[in-house]
């Protein structure tokens, strides 16, 4: 409402209230700006800045959580000793909450408003191919740790991985299952919201059937769910000798705690997505007589690795997962890249990642394919006495 007569004074006045008003909102949005996350992060010239979107909370929260850390570890490094081209790394990081959509929200404003100028990320493929696109269409690199669904590094020319891809997982999965277990009628339990896991699921399935086995039964669930005691009671009613759960560690330790539960007393495998400090933490003893398969074990007695698990263990105060060590790795090898590329510059730093040779990292020596994947070693692990056990390590 407003109020013709003496309307001189009055629109003076709330002028002059309106400037008030406007210029406190202001501040206040400096202010926020200064102190939350995410908002407001401008480069400054000394600086490099780098994005990372990542499942800090959310279901798949260790994967997230330990390539943070990790990364800040080795960024820390870089920069104590000088950083690239002249600059100190910034990285500025999303939490994606462990859903594909967030990460691809997390991405875009990483580079429209951060105006990153590459970008780490993410662990989980569905997320990794959520985002990838927007990495693609912008002409900024991005280097995924550990996603290890073929389809990630299909989306584009900008788009990496420093680790190997489940066609070789699926394969080192079933020959352990057939040849060092003995087995040769598995079944599978994977879930259907999660390309990885329908991926490594199929590579398991067509190369055991290959060697000779039988998949005697395969059932579903969808991430998030927690009760599995229908599908184990179908998979139970065609013996198998072996459970394949190509899982995340959430899901998975719920899985095989049940399935003791109903008496489910076989072996259980899964994938790297078993690698967590969760898994054993969530399934506790009955995770005896589990194995997974992953990138690297923190019992490798080789010297690299174990000055990398000291390093990690004395600024976290624990010991350094999967997706620890594969953050760390990609953290430097990116840095290395940003170094011979000279520049920032999209398409040039794209060319320096591909170029990447023989980089000496902790999961070992890391050459970038023409399909922009790593060729690595996988490692089986075991579940013994509530601890994790090396079992072997497969050459690819
Ligand atoms: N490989 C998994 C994926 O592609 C992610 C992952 C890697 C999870 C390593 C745990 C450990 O979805």
């Amino acid at each position: 409402m407003q109020i013709q007569r003496d309307g001189q004074s009055l629109s003076f006045l709330s002028k002059k209230l309106y400037f008030v008003f406007g210029i406190s909102i202001v501040s206040l949005l400096i202010i926020i700006g200064g102190i939350v996350p995410g908002c407001g992060r401008a480069a400054d010239e000394n600086e490099i800045l780098i994005g990372e979107y990542s499942s800090l909370t959310g279901t798949a929260a260790t994967f997230g959580t330990s390539t943070h850390n990790a990364l800040a570890l080795a960024v820390e490094e870089i920069n104590d000793a000088g950083g690239v081209l002249g600059k100190k790394i910034k990285v500025l990081t999303e939490d994606d909450q462990s859903k594909p959509e967030e990460a691809a929200t997390a991405v875009t404003k990483l580079i429209t408003r951060d105006k990153v100028k590459a970008i780490i990320g993410e662990n989980a493929s569905s997320r990794s191919l959520a985002a990838a696109p927007i990495c693609q269409a912008n002409s900024i690199p991005m280097v995924s740790p550990s996603s290890t669904n073929p389809k990630v590094t299909q989306v584009g020319d900008y788009i990496f991985r420093i680790c190997f891809i489940d066609p070789f997982q699926g394969t080192v999965c079933a020959n352990f299952a057939y040849n060092s277990l003995n087995v040769k009628h598995a079944a599978i339990l994977k879930d259907v919201k999660n390309e990885y896991s329908i991926g490594l699921a199929e590579f398991f399935a067509t190369k055991f059937k290959e060697s000779g086995g039988t998949i005697v039964a395969e059932q579903a669930y969808s991430e998030g769910d927690n009760d599995f005691k229908a599908q184990l009671t179908a998979l139970k009613a065609s013996s198998p000798e072996l459970i394949f759960v190509p899982g995340y560690y959430t899901e998975s330790a719920l899985i095989v705690k049940q399935a003791r539960e109903l008496n489910i007393t076989i072996p259980f495998l899964g994938g790297d997505g078993w690698d967590s400090g969760k898994l054993i933490e969530i399934g506790g003893s009955a995770m005896e007589n589990t194995y997974f398969c992953t990138h690297y074990s923190a019992m490798d007695t080789n010297a690299v690795v174990q000055h990398f698990v000291t390093k990690y263990r004395s600024k976290y105060n624990e010991t350094p997962d999967v997706n620890a060590v594969l953050g760390y790795d990609v953290g430097k090898l990116l840095a290395d890249a940003i170094q011979r590329a000279g520049t920032m510059d999209g398409s040039k730093l794209r060319d320096a990642i591909a170029a990447t040779k023989n980089f000496h990292g902790v999961t070992g020596s890391i050459t970038i394919n023409g399909e922009r994947n790593a060729t690595k070693p996988a490692v089986i692990l075991a579940i013994r006495n509530g601890k994790l056990t090396y079992r072997e390590t497969v050459q690819p």
